[in-house]
């Protein structure tokens, strides 16, 4: 079976990587392969400056689940709503509720709580693939584009630590349910992306260990993602052939360290002269099947 097909079958997929490197397109171009195969799939964005829309070429989505078409979805999701929720939960009386989520105090307190709104976008993650929020399209597998602060591998560590922290109650169920929903390789999947350059390569053989370390557990994928074509062995000697040459040079040495010390699927994908998203989208998905198929992944 392909890398692919099992990836197919994950529930949530995390894109993970430092801010820049592609991580957004990446979610995208996923989203759009497996929904290719049929998959319900949902790209779930928390970046509150709302951008997939742009990728995806459909209207910002305010939050709500919106449908780009062919079994795909798209959200912005905003986790402090998520948070209001499980306090409206926690909380069954209508008028403590409200005076409670109106109050300065608590605003704070779910700024600050360690992991909570952590816990609220992999929550919601959980509850759409189990069908469990009233309204929502039926999604099987939710794609999301972590954010970039740790890498993402906080968010992973996050619902364990909220878990030992409360240890009864709804809250500490549902991170409980989370951590283990993520520490599982069947149902949750790991993307790590990266470019070819000394730090960004740097930080994913941090975060793979980290990984290792924190959660006991590797990503499924690596993404090289902007690498320089190579360069004409005799081409003009102006100043920005230079620049390619040097660029594609520094590529070719962490792709070498990359081969040497990541252990594990991996595709590479061109830097490519396209502007427009939804055309970006599409031409790096092409070459991500392309590079999944001729690494015999
Ligand atoms: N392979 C590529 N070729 C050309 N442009 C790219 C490529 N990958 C990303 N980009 C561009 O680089 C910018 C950053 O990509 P994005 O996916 O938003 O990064 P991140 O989400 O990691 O911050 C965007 O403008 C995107 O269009
Ligand atoms: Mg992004």
């Amino acid at each position: 079976m392909s890398l692919l097909d099992r990836i197919i079958r994950r529930q949530l997929i995390l894109v993970m990587g430092k801010g820049g490197v592609g991580k957004s397109i990446l979610a995208a171009v996923l989203a759009h392969s497996l929904a290719a195969r049929g998959r319900r799939t949902l790209l779930l964005e928390v970046d509150p400056r709302e951008n997939l829309h742009q990728l995806l070429d459909v209207a910002p989505s305010g939050g709500e689940i919106v449908e780009v078409g062919d079994g795909l979805h798209l959200q912005n999701l905003k986790p402090r709503r998520v948070v209001d929720w499980i306090v409206d939960r926690q909380l069954k009386l209508g008028l403590l509720v409200r005076r409670v989520l109106d109050s300065p105090i608590y605003h704070r307190f779910v700024e600050g709580a360690p992991g909570l709104l952590q816990l609220a976008i992999l929550g919601h993650a959980l509850r759409l693939v189990r069908g469990d929020l009233p309204r929502a399209p039926t999604i099987e597998t939710v794609i999301l584009d972590a954010p970039a602060t740790g890498h993402g591998i906080y968010l992973l560590t996050a619902p364990g630590l909220v878990r030992d922290a409360i240890e009864h109650g709804p809250v500490a169920s549902l991170a409980g349910e989370v951590a283990d929903f993520v520490g599982d390789a069947g149902k949750t999947g790991l993307c790590v992306v990266t470019q070819a350059e000394e730090m960004p390569v740097q930080e994913a053989l941090e975060l793979r260990q980290g990984l290792s370390d924190k959660i006991g557990r590797s990503p499924e994928l690596l993404v090289v993602n902007g690498l320089y074509p190579p360069s004409p062995a005799a081409g003009p000697e102006d100043e920005l052939s230079a620049l390619w040459r040097r660029r594609r040079r520094v590529n070719e040495v962490e792709l070498e360290r990359l081969q040497r010390q990541w252990d594990g699927p991996r595709v590479d994908l061109p830097l490519l002269p396209i502007d427009d998203g939804p055309r970006l989208v599409r031409a790096l998905m092409e070459r991500f099947e392309d590079g999944l198929r001729s690494g015999g992944w």
